[in-house]
């Protein structure tokens, strides 16, 4: 089997990794790849958005299976321009179509499935320019901080929390007024929850499915989980709070019903899907549904699965995943996740990183890396994740952070308390 990854950061160098283990996989493709993925297989020159570059790669390579990694092309369509070309209908995508998507391309979408298949998420309301007098009323209805979310993708930028009702007002008018482009056609307004967070994952060929291990990421930039979003600063897995009660609760409670609800409503899902959920009081909630895994989850989720994960991808594409089976390893995995200084703000590339050979340990995923005059450089934010395996989680980070300080590169930064809060 030849296979292609379309992606470039952490999250498709893991799914390398792994998938370069199977027996099953002859050939591995990476579209556009990074520095770390031109060492387990052939980086192919495309923009994943781009769907005839990607066509022309299928084609030239034999390519037997696509795995899509980010989100963007499953939102634009990647799957449905596979079924409608005569030449790719038969190669299988691994990732929703485009209808199914919606689950991460529109939270308006995503908040009305949740709210009509009674799975728990926050009380929520939408409004679009002929709707925004209602705004200011809903607003009133509910205890601050407001959580104000543009509708479409808005590159983790479409989300804002915020206490005064005032300024709330005036950032949902900024919305509608283009702040974000075209995702912030409409708007959805949400009670916000108090609780800590979690990714559980799961992948389904639409029937059946199959649970990955969960994992707990750090988005904020700084210690504490303060400053700005990022990405993802770092992971652990498994969550310590996720324990048999709590999953009992949330495949009852969101997973099945999730499935039933994509059935209801006729559509037919195959690929990841990331619940971003929120522990209430021991209860889940739904925060967001992605289409896709997640990262930096991917760097301690996949390499807890022992069992070959292409077994679950063929699965996928042959529609019989009730027939796979998956094992899982059951010691932590931590990753820290090394960064350019000034991410999420601007930053500089094509700093030479050092170290790349001492880090016995762990196996360190490039997020943003390239390869220039035959050196490994930076060319992104997010640069390295240094995942390793404990039979604690203190242990487990202690060997990610051991390897992170063998690695080094101009204006690294890494935050030095993933875990704190667990
Ligand atoms: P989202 O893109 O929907 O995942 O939102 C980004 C982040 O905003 C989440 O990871 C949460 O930390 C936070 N968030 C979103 N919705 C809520 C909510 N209803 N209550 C509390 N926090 C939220
Ligand atoms: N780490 C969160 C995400 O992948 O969206």
């Amino acid at each position: 089997m030849n296979i292609l990854i379309l992606g470039s950061g952490g999250r498709e160098h893991a799914l390398t990794w792994k998938l370069a283990q199977s027996k099953k996989v002859k050939g591995i493709f990476i579209g556009p790849g990074n520095a770390g993925t031109s060492d387990l297989g052939t980086n192919l020159k495309l923009d994943p958005r781009d769907f005839q570059e990607v066509k022309k790669a299928v084609l030239e390579n034999e390519i037997d299976i696509v795995i899509v990694g980010p989100e963007a092309p499953l939102v634009y369509g990647i799957h449905d321009f596979f079924l409608n070309d005569s030449t790719l209908k038969n190669i299988p995508v691994i990732g929703p179509d485009k209808s199914a998507a919606r689950l991460e391309g529109s939270k308006d979408f995503a908040k009305a499935f949740l709210t009509r298949h009674k799975i728990p998420t926050a009380a929520y309301r939408s409004f679009d320019k002929s709707s925004l007098k209602g705004a200011p009323g809903f607003l009133k209805t509910l205890n601050p901080p407001y959580v104000i979310k543009a509708d479409g993708l808005a590159a983790g930028k479409g989300v804002l929390i915020i206490d005064d009702i005032y300024e709330a007002e005036r950032e949902i008018e900024a919305i509608l007024s283009g702040k974000f482009g075209s995702a912030g056609q409409k708007v959805v307004i949400e009670q916000f929850l108090k609780g800590i967070e979690l990714s559980v994952f799961i992948i389904t060929d639409g029937i059946s499915y199959k649970l990955l291990p969960e994992a707990k990421d750090y988005k904020r930039i700084g210690e504490g989980d303060t400053g700005l979003n990022t990405g993802g600063m770092g992971a652990v897995s498994p969550v310590p709070f996720a324990d048999h009660i709590f999953m009992e609760k949330v495949k009852s409670r969101i997973i099945d019903p999730t499935m039933k609800g994509l059935s209801d409503d006729g559509i037919v899902y195959k690929g990841f899907i990331f619940f971003g959920l929120i522990n209430v009081e021991g209860n889940p909630y739904v925060i967001e549904y992605n289409a896709r895994l997640g990262d930096p989850e991917s760097e301690v989720i996949i390499p807890r699965i022992k069992s070959d994960l292409f077994e679950l991808i063929e699965g996928v594409a042959n529609g019989n995943l009730a027939e796979r089976v998956i094992e899982t390893d059951g010691r932590f995995v931590t990753t820290v996740m090394l960064v350019s200084g000034g991410y999420p703000g601007d930053y500089e590339k094509g700093k030479p990183i050092q170290g790349l050979d001492l880090t016995k340990e762990s196996v360190v995923f490039h997020a943003g890396t390239k390869i220039a005059e035959d050196k490994v450089v930076t060319s992104g934010g997010r640069v390295l994740a240094v995942s390793s395996w404990g039979t604690t989680m203190k242990e487990a980070l202690e060997i990610s952070y051991r390897n992170a300080g063998l690695l080094s590169f101009d204006g690294i930064y890494y935050r030095t308390d993933i875990g704190f809060d667990l």
